[in-house]
């Protein structure tokens, strides 16, 4: 896989030259007509991680004109799971589709975050993507807030890192990377994932936060393609009996092998061997 921590310094400044000629026109990407401000190729990895992880519920924070919900929406229709609740600040007239609910609100109002508790707790698989306000102090308290709802394997994506010169828009000051900084020194209990970053070109360098432990256990692909949420369930079914038989075959193995070479076993085969010998000798 494309590894973006090896690219060369040369390497390196075409991307980032790359990304401050793109950046200009990213509010011209659209999904089903709805602009969608977002870097195509990370609209692409949020795709792969729908499909690995199969969240219940994606929390989104900054609607905007609801292009990115839409499309998170959109894949979660195509794997048939999960649905999105996305947050603005601001009242707008947001497209109406099918598993995305629109709140209104300030992310960080205790309205807001005693609905977002309450939401969360029949939810096995929760991802939570940071996409309002910019500021680094209102991120890092966002950070800190939200890191709570997101589950163990899944993802709190901080989006448009890139800000403050990484490599664009270098007069917005301190932002979402500054707060990523500071967030990462206060726990262990989340790393960035830089495999994200594998088109290179990404608004969120060191944004895609996995935190640690196991999302539920589904396949996340079969040699014969994309399993439909009930086939995944069985497979993954199927896979754990495979695993425990295989586990009972290896600890009978080393049960036989060992009554093979005890000494109890040894002295029966003496035993036996010497009455073969007798009956030789003395056949009546
Ligand atoms: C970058 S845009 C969101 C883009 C959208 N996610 C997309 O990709 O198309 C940021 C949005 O966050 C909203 N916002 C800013 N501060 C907020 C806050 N404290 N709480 C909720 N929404 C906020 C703004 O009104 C704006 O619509």
């Amino acid at each position: 896989m494309a590894d973006i921590t090896k690219l060369t310094d040369g390497e390196r400044a075409i991307v980032d030259e790359y990304h401050r000629l793109y950046y200009p026109f990213f509010r011209d990407t659209t999904w089903l007509g709805v602009i969608a401000r977002k870097c195509p190729f990370d609209l692409f990895v949020y795709q792969e991680l729908i499909f690995e992880l199969r969240p219940d519920l994606i929390i989104e924070c900054g609607t905007a004109d609801g292009g990115s919900a839409v499309f998170l929406a959109s894949i979660c229709e195509l794997v048939g799971h999960g649905e999105v609740v996305t947050i603005d600040v601001r009242a707008r007239d947001s497209p109406k589709c099918p598993r995305v609910s629109y709140w209104q609100g300030d992310t960080l109002s205790p309205d807001v975050l005693t609905r977002f508790e309450s939401l969360v707790q029949e939810r096995e698989s929760v991802m939570v993507i940071l996409d309002d306000d910019h500021t680094r102090d209102h991120v890092l308290e966002e950070l800190r807030t939200y890191q709570r709802f997101v589950t163990p394997g899944n993802y709190l994506v901080v989006e448009d890192t890139n800000i403050n010169n990484h490599p664009v828009f270098p007069e917005f000051g301190p932002g979402p990377m500054e707060a990523v900084g500071t967030f990462l020194r206060e726990t262990s209990e989340f790393s960035v994932d830089r495999s994200r970053e594998k088109f290179f070109l990404s608004f969120n360098p060191n944004g895609f936060l996995r935190k640690k432990g196991t999302n539920r256990c589904l396949p996340t692909r079969t040699e014969s393609g994309f399993p439909n949420p009930e086939r995944a369930e069985k497979l993954a079914s199927q896979g754990q009996q495979i695993k425990s038989l295989e586990a009972q075959l290896q600890h009978e193995r080393a049960t036989l092998h060992s009554v093979l070479n005890s000494k109890g076993w040894r002295w029966l085969n003496r035993v036996r061997d010497a009455r073969a010998w007798a009956q030789r000798l003395v056949p009546w």
